[in-house]
């Protein structure tokens, strides 16, 4: 990689940003294009955010990522929001117009078109079940009322916080066919016969020994199942898989919100391909392969 003084910086701020994969596909990415640009990680503390954002217009940076804990706070050291970021609540990408600096998150559109492209699976009209009600949740649910889902179904350990997210969704995205189901719904046969998508959208899964949270004989083959855990197979994704579901896991969204950050900055469609096998080449080599 040849670092000039045309070279275009991009990059993430997250603390702490060592487990971010974004810049092994992101500069693989602009490698694959032949593109001047640089991807790098930025050890933000929080404290040093508004700082950092600034230097964003001081360094002339083409734009950044941003991941835990910036993506709710940033919103309000920029200059622009657009408006689903502002309806989630959430900033994951920002770019640098001459000195103007504008945010948006694409997280949840990463989200459905991972479905689409990757799963084949068209969310309009759909029945979704979505288990969480934090960030992750919040956006994937705001993404799939914009997509044109059906009925939505959310559950969450702290039910208040569900409750809370489906109000959201009633009256800032307007979906009156929102609702909460607690977890005695989880187990009921009828119920999860009726859905088209579960997504796991909680952080359960991530650690070894991790249950599922539904039961795999009610998985049917006409569900997909869809856990955005992306640092290993989840027992939800192998009971899925038993039960013959489609099913795609978090790596897969993770690459297309990566996508849309990159074609943000580029103006280039981004080579998803050549993303997937860095990033697979990068969990190769974290497990020692
Ligand atoms: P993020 O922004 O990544 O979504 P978050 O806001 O901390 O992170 O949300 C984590 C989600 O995982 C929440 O829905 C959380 O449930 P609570 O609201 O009840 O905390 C869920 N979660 C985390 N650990 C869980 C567990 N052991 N069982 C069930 N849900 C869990």
């Amino acid at each position: 990689m040849r670092i000039t003084g045309m070279t275009r910086v991009t990059g993430v701020f997250g603390w702490p940003v060592g487990h971010s994969r974004s810049p092994v596909f992101q500069n693989a990415a602009f490698r694959s294009l032949g593109l001047d640009f640089i991807y790098v990680p930025f050890a933000v503390r929080p404290e040093h955010l508004a700082t950092a954002v600034s230097g964003i217009r001081a360094l002339g940076l083409a734009g950044v990522n941003l991941t835990i804990p910036h993506k709710e706070s940033v919103a309000a050291l920029l200059d622009e929001v657009d408006e689903e970021a502002a309806q989630v609540g959430s900033v994951n990408t920002v770019w640098n117009a001459d000195g103007k600096l504008c945010g948006t998150t694409t997280d949840g559109r990463g989200f459905v078109r991972s479905l689409r492209e990757d799963g084949g699976f068209d969310v309009c009209g759909k029945t979704v079940l979505v288990l969480g009600a934090g960030g992750a949740a919040r956006s994937i649910c705001g993404a799939l009322i914009r997509a044109g889902a059906g009925r939505l179904f959310v559950w969450n350990r702290t039910a208040a916080r569900a409750e809370c997210l489906v109000e959201h969704l009633r009256s800032v995205l307007g979906c009156s066919d929102a609702r909460c189901v607690d977890g005695a719904r989880l187990h009921d046969a009828a119920f999860m016969k009726d859905l088209d998508l579960v997504v796991n959208a909680t952080s359960v899964g991530m650690r070894e020994g991790d249950a599922a949270f539904l039961r795999g004989e009610l998985l049917h083959p006409d569900l997909f199942v869809y856990d955005i855990v992306y640092s290993r197979t989840t027992a939800l994704l192998e009971a899925a898989r038993r039960a013959g579901c489609r099913w795609l896991d978090g790596s897969s969204m993770l690459v297309y919100q990566g996508a849309i950050s990159f074609e943000i900055w580029t103006g280039r469609a981004a080579p998803i391909d050549v993303m997937k096998r860095a990033l697979a080449g990068a969990a190769d080599l974290e497990r020692g392969g």
